[in-house]
């Protein structure tokens, strides 16, 4: 089939890029390389530098390439950032993501799969680990963004019989990771440690979130192509706190480092983690990678970088 994978040069949507291609599929991906590398991009890909918010060049994508699925991971993905500008991430997020839904409609795409966020849509619930029955309550303008396009989805659901699938993801962590960003905690720490830098947390260090390697989100990407629509959490079910992960990182790297704490920032949980026993039901997706085996594998990937 072929694929259109937005944000493929980033980290998430580069990993799903290169299992699609593993399973014999045809991958376009569109990025803006805004955060995304060149070098992310598997060389049997097409490539197209293109925003999602131009429509115009983002249609001659999609009457160029004709896709049968589109696989959507271009966002801004900084919680922080989408708390100082609502306005910019409602505008690559929402108005971005309904450009490409629009096309969707015209081009008769057969799936769109959607990244959504379960560590950030959920807010902070009660029960953990959540379900996705579980109400959505973002605190963040980034979670309500991705709450906003599964609302979006379920409309377009109603009104086109659109088929699509959101999976919401736990924290993913693993190789690729932009260690320069605000995001993606395994990733900044490793180069911190690596740069012989004090790693900075914020607030005690006892939130928590959940882990999931970026291979097993990857994988999930695959079993969606054929799953019943919906909306699924990717996560491991089990808490961490960054204070854990720290200890973790000490472990694997076999290295002392420092650690320094600033306030809490605004618009972050204090604990999630998710239930991923509907995926599991539907379509048989679990998590294969523990904690330590994932940060080992990120640790080696960054140290020999
Ligand atoms: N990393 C996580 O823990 C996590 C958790 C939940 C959901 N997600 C979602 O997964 C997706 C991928 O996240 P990631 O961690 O790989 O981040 P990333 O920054 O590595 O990837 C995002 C990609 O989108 C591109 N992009 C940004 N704005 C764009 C625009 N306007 N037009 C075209 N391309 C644009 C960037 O250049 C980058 O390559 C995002 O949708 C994010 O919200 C990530």
């Amino acid at each position: 089939m072929k694929i259109l994978v937005t944000g493929g040069a980033g980290f998430i949507g580069s990993w799903v890029a290169d299992a699609f291609i593993g399973e014999g599929h045809e991958v376009i991906i569109i990025d803006d390389l805004s955060s995304g590398i060149k070098e992310n991009i598997p060389k049997e890909a097409d490539f197209v530098k293109c925003d999602i918010r131009e429509r115009e060049l983002l249609e001659k994508v999609f009457s160029d390439y004709r896709p049968d699925i589109v696989d959507h991971h271009a966002a801004q993905i900084d919680v922080r950032r989408s708390v100082e500008n609502p306005v910019f991430d409602a505008q690559v997020n929402i108005i971005g993501t309904l450009n490409l839904l629009e096309l969707s409609i015209r081009y008769r795409i057969k799936r769109f799969i959607f990244a959504s966020t379960g560590g950030a849509i959920y807010g902070e619930p009660e029960d953990l680990p959540a379900d996705e029955k579980t109400p959505p309550m973002p605190i963040s303008p980034y979670g309500t963004s991705k709450y906003a396009v599964e609302k979006y989805l379920g409309y377009y659901k109603a009104v086109y019989g659109f088929d699509y699938i959101a999976l919401r993801y736990a924290n993913v962590y693993g190789p690729r990771q932009n260690p320069h960003g605000e995001a993606g905690v395994v990733a900044i720490f490793c180069n911190k440690v690596l740069s012989r830098k004090p790693c900075l947390i914020f607030g005690d260090g006892n939130q928590t979130r959940d882990y999931v390697f970026v291979g097993d989100v990857a994988k999930a990407n695959i079993m969606s192509i054929n799953t019943p629509v919906g909306r699924y959490n990717i996560g491991t079910g089990i808490e961490t706190s960054v204070n854990d992960l720290v200890a973790v990182l000490r472990k694997v790297s076999g290295k002392e480092f420092k650690v320094e704490y600033a306030p809490p920032r605004l618009g972050e949980v204090q604990r999630i983690s998710l239930d991923m026993s509907l995926a599991n039901r539907v379509f048989g997706w679990s998590p294969n990678v523990s904690l330590e085996d994932g940060i080992g594998q990120t640790w080696k990937w960054f140290s020999e970088r």
